[in-house]
């Protein structure tokens, strides 16, 4: 019978120049906001950051900024973010970036009005916030769906254990969609984040504690991101198909917020954390093979005919030429992943990730998850 649980408190604002709605947002929020964002300098170079303080600005939000975001951020990356905040003093929070700047954003959020480290609120460890700082995302990708679900993803150093703060609390208030702030995105990683949107979608729909709403978002996500990819890729300055895959990240991030993701989060996220590459490409090497061996699973073919195609073998050969054809045919061997690491990369996912392994739709063995990874060397 159909059984469901539906929550989501995120306002949604999509369409291009929503960006500079930020300060009309923020002054309903607080009067002092941090700007949270990646070190790389993009951000200031394409003028994003100029386009947020001006709008919090003319709306009497004073600001602050906070630079120092990484790929694969750490909880010391957080909570170096989180002593700004406080010196600061500010009231709201705002992730201005890609999934590891808006998962910052909410690891501040969380630890400046609850105190302590933002490592302690990671699931592995247990502990719940009490209260966050309201949260805005903005992001710059179209991969993460960060902006409208309860999960920060940040790295623990210490265990090597890329885990997720989940709560709540940390649902960003507002989520500005503006696909002109895609548009720069360099191809490499144009075609990452897509991944990224088009695994979410996937793992969501076949997801064993999904639900079918989580389905409806993930089949729209899909058809936007087979319709989409090769464009966007090719031509970055294609408007619509950078707004199309904005659209299906948001959707993406909707379905997983609700089923979670499974088996290939599970084993990307310490292949990320080891090799240091984009989650992107990790979830790129995995997806054939994961899917391949769920074939004979029923829920593929359900979602394959959702798709409008014939059975789950056509959306193998879909994904595997999707992926080839924006450069994401990914070997791990070739950014330094070896036979003798699979072992210790497995156990890792054992360790800390069960709960999304125990969510994926065909049971499957630590060996068998080791010679997964084989594969993709
Ligand atoms: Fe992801």
């Amino acid at each position: 019978m159909l059984e469901a649980k539906i929550y989501n408190p995120v306002k949604i604002v999509f369409g291009v120049g929503c960006v500079r709605e930020v300060g009309k947002y923020a002054s309903r929020l607080g009067r002092k906001a941090l700007i949270v964002t990646t070190s790389g300098g993009s951000m200031r170079k394409h003028g994003f950051l100029d386009i947020v303080s001006k709008s919090l600005e003319e709306h009497g939000v004073r600001c602050a900024i906070f630079d120092g975001v990484k790929t694969n951020p750490t909880t010391e990356i957080a909570d170096e973010g989180t002593r700004v905040a406080l010196r600061e003093n500010v009231d709201v929070i705002i992730g201005l970036g890609g999934g590891s700047a808006i998962d910052v954003a909410k690891a501040i959020a969380v630890t400046a009005a609850s105190g302590g480290s933002s490592k302690e609120y990671l699931y592995i460890y247990g502990k719940q916030p009490g209260k966050a700082l309201p949260i805005i995302a903005i992001p710059t990708t179209h991969g993460t769906g960060s902006e409208v679900d309860r999960y920060a993803v940040l790295t623990d150093e210490e265990r090597k254990a890329k885990v997720s703060i989940v709560s709540d609390l940390i649902y960003p208030r507002v989520a500005l969609l503006d696909p002109k702030l895609t548009v720069t995105l360099p191809p490499r990683l144009t075609a990452a984040t897509t991944v990224d949107a088009l695994a979410h979608s996937l793992e969501a729909y076949v997801a064993r504690y999904g639900n079918r709403m989580a389905q409806i978002y993930a089949v729209e996500a899909i058809k936007e991101i087979f319709g989409n990819a090769v464009k966007a890729y090719a031509n970055g300055k294609n408007l619509e198909a950078r707004a199309r895959l904005l659209w299906a990240s948001m959707l993406a991030g909707l379905a997983i917020n609700i089923g979670r993701t499974c088996l290939p989060h599970a084993l990307e996220h310490p292949i990320s954390a080891f090799l240091g590459i984009h989650h992107g490409e990790g979830l790129a090497a995995l997806l054939p093979t994961w899917i391949k061996r769920g074939l004979k699973e029923k829920i593929f073919n359900n979602l394959a005919v959702e798709l409008g195609l014939k059975d789950a073998d056509e959306l193998y050969e879909k994904v595997v030429s999707l992926l080839k054809s924006i450069g994401m045919n990914v070997r791990l061997g070739e950014h330094g992943l070896t036979e003798d690491m699979v072992e210790k990369l497995v156990g890792n996912a054992w360790t800390y990730l069960t709960p999304l392994i125990e969510n994926n739709p065909y049971k499957v063995s630590r060996e068998e998850t080791c010679k997964m990874l084989l594969n993709t060397i």
